[in-house]
């Protein structure tokens, strides 16, 4: 075990999804006082569903290759294994081409050059957004089904979420990476009209997929003892 001083950074895991075969480098992180104990190790062998749950980081910057529609296909599927109490099956995914990617850009960067006094800069800001969106391999709106019951509207927006969080993990499983997005925009009127989004759903994330060229470090977090009382 060696002592260091700094934050975790490194944790890098290589996968393949041909040959299913995946090389982890750990850094198992251990409080001590203030120190962080940190051990390194490497493993190589089949990813495993916990390899899946650690390895998978929040992906800011993707390889241009478009998806494939089986590709993305394959991971949908896997979005809509989640518990999900009374079976409402309240998820809606929109899987957005590049025309809708760049409405859907446009609106979002005029929101953000709201902020800008130069309408030039405001200008150039917004189709810079629209680019960026764009150029993305996939971009997927998932929304959900308004229950008028707020209890059930509360049960399947946790259940949307769960769908969200099984595409990032079946991402990971099928060599891509994604990145969860949220915020005001969604509720956009001219943002809804971009992903076409139904009368009657709320959108409750934007999610972009794809091969990832840059897998970001672990960022450092409370372990999960730090927040966890074991009550008699
Ligand atoms: C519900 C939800 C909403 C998020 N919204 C945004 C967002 O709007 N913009 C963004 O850059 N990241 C967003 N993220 C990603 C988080 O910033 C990211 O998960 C966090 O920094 C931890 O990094 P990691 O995913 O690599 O572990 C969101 C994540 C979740 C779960």
């Amino acid at each position: 075990m060696e002592t260091i001083a700094s934050p975790p950074r490194l944790a890098k895991a290589a996968y393949s999804s041909t040959t299913g075969e995946c090389i982890v480098d750990e850094r198992r992180l251990d409080w001590e006082g203030d120190r962080r104990l940190c051990k390194f190790g490497k493993r190589k062998g089949k990813m495993n569903s916990l390899d899946l749950l650690s390895s998978r980081r929040s992906i800011r910057e993707f390889k241009a290759r478009e998806l494939t529609r089986t590709e993305i296909e394959s991971v949908l599927e896997h979005a809509v294994a989640v518990p999900n109490h009374r079976l409402t099956q309240p998820w809606r995914f929109y899987v957005m081409g590049p025309e809708s990617r760049r409405a859907f850009g446009l609106v979002l960067g005029g929101r953000k050059a709201r902020k800008l006094e130069n309408s030039a800069a405001a200008e150039a800001l917004m189709q810079k957004v629209a680019d960026e969106h764009a150029s993305l391999p996939c971009m997927i709106a998932v929304a959900i089904l308004q229950n008028e019951n707020p209890e059930i509207r509360e049960e399947d927006y946790a259940a949307g979420m769960m769908a969200v969080q099984n595409i990032a993990i079946a991402a990971v499983a099928v060599g891509l990476g994604t990145h969860i997005k949220t915020g005001a925009v969604m509720d956009d009127p001219g943002a809804r009209e971009a992903i076409g989004v139904a009368d009657g759903e709320r959108v409750i994330a934007m999610v972009n997929v794809g091969e990832a060229a840059v897998v970001p470090a672990a960022k450092p977090r409370r372990s999960a003892s730090e927040v966890t009382r074991w009550m008699a």
